[in-house]
């Protein structure tokens, strides 16, 4: 999704905006530019990789203040016009802006009837002739600036330039923003990962927040006027540069890295004494824990299917109900929410507005909110303020895999933790723990020996659609099978609750369907199988993903990929494996953008 580098400071500013530019890259974009201050605001804007723009820069760009920005279009089509930043119509103003201005159209129709030419389709182009006129009338850049935001509805997290001043005007509403502080040199983004190379002292700015950046100073105030309360936080970078360590892609350098994920996500968690799990983020007390009377769980895309796993795991373990349920969907269906439930918020990036609008609004309506996250210090984990990090490290690749795993680890520490205040005893926690401390080497196991993945790669990758089914934990882990080999392979996919798939996807079946089964051997196994009887009498190839040893259900196979054995409740921490190299492989073959698939964003900014 679009993402935002600027800086202030003594050195040559165009090579430090593009590298920041390719720090965002990983978030998914359609085009990029730059605007370097050079006694005239030096725009440079193109379609297509940061690559692309790299190739229309002149050798040398003067000048030690600029501002760039990745765009991920959503108002007006893919074009250079398109691009940011946008410029005043004098040149003297520049606007990079993420985020939607709601009353754009409004707003263009007006600076149209005053006679303004609007070079681009944007909302965001509206901004920057607004700025211009503040300042024409007499108005300091941060007036202007605020003036501006007082007539728009929206989200925002923008950086303005002026040709006159030697300072970037920030401001964030909805869409993050971070300044950093370095030596004689700020800059600004809105992902830490392009600052943290420069600095490690950061302003995260709040919604309604506003800034006047410059070589030595930062000055933060509120939109509406007066003060801004955010101060200095210092963020420890304990992920370091996210490189590709030998992996010719970040998502399959991702997928390997999950055992070393876990083991951080779960170390120092597990309490074999007592039977059960310490999670020091989560301010719930045993009383609470006991007297709760249900969980609810938020995400979107791999996140919600982490939730299912979650959903499912609690209620077994703890005999309460909880439910998952999609984050788009929650705020505007006007949900009833009951203070003493316990929700919680699951995301990677932590920036979801999908998943921010529902934890804004069941604190709206006195429900506390519990993240569940990977980036530290991220919005949503800062909006909850209490939570559980997921430590899966920087997951690069759009395709999250190794933050679904943590994700799904993380939520059955919790059901561990209240099942083991509310229903099971010490002997059975500790037994479920030992099961838990072993996953890490047994996915290491599997990754030195995934098994037929070739095999089922040439079985989907011509294919009109692919069927995944799975059961109870396997459903979700269908699901998240599913949505991987969907969005880099661009292959059609459906996925079902296998019980389910006789009640309208059969019809989908003929001579050489792939389905792929989720089987482990749990209490749904013969139900399962019976389902995978169903798809081969119609002639679908079944491609079985299977616990190891379970000879009988292979017969039924055109493909099986066994994975270690496990108790049930850790089952989709090793299934969902080989589902993720069968996407990876299956895009490489077709010669798709591994890692920056089509159209898509790692994180999604925008509701
Ligand atoms: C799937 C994927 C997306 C994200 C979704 C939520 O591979 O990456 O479906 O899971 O956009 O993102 P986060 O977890 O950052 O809230």
């Amino acid at each position: 999704m679009c993402g935002i580098f600027g800086f202030i400071g003594k050195r040559s500013a165009a090579p430090l905006l593009v590298d920041g530019l390719r720090r965002l890259e990983y978030r998914g974009y359609d085009s990029s530019g730059i605007v370097v201050k050079n006694g005239n605001l030096q725009v440079h804007k193109k379609i297509g990789k940061v690559s692309e723009l790299s190739k229309i820069l002149p050798n040398h760009i003067e000048g030690n203040v600029g501002i760039a920005h990745t765009r991920w279009a959503t108002h007006g089509g893919v074009t250079d016009e398109n691009a940011h930043p946008h410029l005043s119509q004098n040149g003297d103003i520049a606007l990079v802006h993420n985020g939607i201005i709601d009353n754009a159209r409004g707003l263009r129709k007006r600076l149209t009837e005053r006679g303004f030419h609007l070079e681009s389709e944007t909302d965001s182009e509206a901004l920057v002739h607004m700025i211009s006129i503040g300042i024409d009338s007499g108005q300091s850049p941060l007036e202007s600036v605020r003036q501006t935001l007082n007539r728009v509805t929206g989200t925002w997290g923008l950086c303005v330039l002026f040709k006159e001043h030697d300072l970037i005007v920030c401001a964030r509403n909805g869409s993050p923003l971070i300044i950093g502080k370095g030596e004689g040199e700020s800059f600004v983004s809105s992902d830490p990962h392009a600052l943290t190379q420069h600095t490690q002292s950061f302003y995260l700015l709040e919604d309604g927040d506003m800034a006047v950046v410059t070589r030595d100073g930062i000055d933060i105030s509120r939109l509406e006027g007066g003060a801004s309360s955010t101060g200095l936080t210092i963020l420890e970078d304990e992920w370091g540069e996210a490189d590709m360590a030998g992996f010719p892609h970040y998502m399959l350098k991702e997928i390997h890295e999950q055992p070393e994920a876990l083991r951080r996500c779960i170390t120092g968690r597990l309490d074999m004494a007592n039977g059960s799990a310490k999670l020091g983020g989560l301010r719930l007390d045993p009383l609470r824990l006991r007297t709760v009377p249900h969980v609810r769980l938020i995400g979107c895309g791999t996140a919600l299917n982490a939730t299912k796993i979650g959903q499912l795991a609690i209620e077994s373990l703890a005999r309460i109900p909880a439910v998952a349920h999609v984050a788009s969907e929650f705020r505007y269906n006007d949900p009833v929410i009951n203070p003493n439930a316990i929700h919680f918020a699951v995301s990677q990036s932590g920036e979801t507005a999908d998943t921010l609008s529902a934890v804004k609004e069941i604190q709206l309506k006195g429900g506390d909110v519990h993240g569940i996250v990977n980036v530290v210090g991220s919005t949503i984990a800062r909006t909850c303020g209490q939570g559980v990090y997921i430590h899966s490290g920087p997951e690069q690749a759009v395709a999250s895999t190794k933050a679904f795993t943590n994700m799904v680890a993380s939520l059955l520490l919790f059901a561990i933790r209240i099942g083991r205040t509310r229903n099971f005893s010490r002997e059975k926690g500790q037994s479920i723990i030992k099961d838990f401390q072993r996953i890490p080497d047994l996915m290491e196991k599997y990754l030195q020996n995934p098994g037929p993945i070739d095999e089922a790669v040439e079985l989907v990758k011509d294919a009109k659609s692919v069927l995944f089914l799975g059961r109870g934990l396997s459903a979700p882990v269908a699901s998240e099978g599913a949505l991987k080999l969907m969005e880099i392979a661009y292959i059609p996919c459906l996925a079902y609750p296998a019980g389910e798939m006789k009640h309208g996807p059969i019809a989908l079946l003929e001579e050489g369907s792939p389905v792929v089964v989720i089987l482990p051997n749990d209490k749904h196994r013969e139900k399962t199988i019976a389902s995978m009887h169903e798809c081969r009498a119609r002639g679908a190839k079944i491609i079985l993903i299977h616990e190891e040893g379970d000879v009988e259900a292979t017969e039924e196979a055109d493909i099986s990929i066994p994975v270690p054995s496990c108790s049930y409740l850790l089952t989709p921490l090793l299934t969902v494996v080989p589902t993720q190299l069968i996407a990876y492989r299956t895009a490489l073959a077709l010669g798709c953008d591994v890692d920056r698939p089509r159209n898509l964003a790692k994180s999604v900014t925008v509701e």
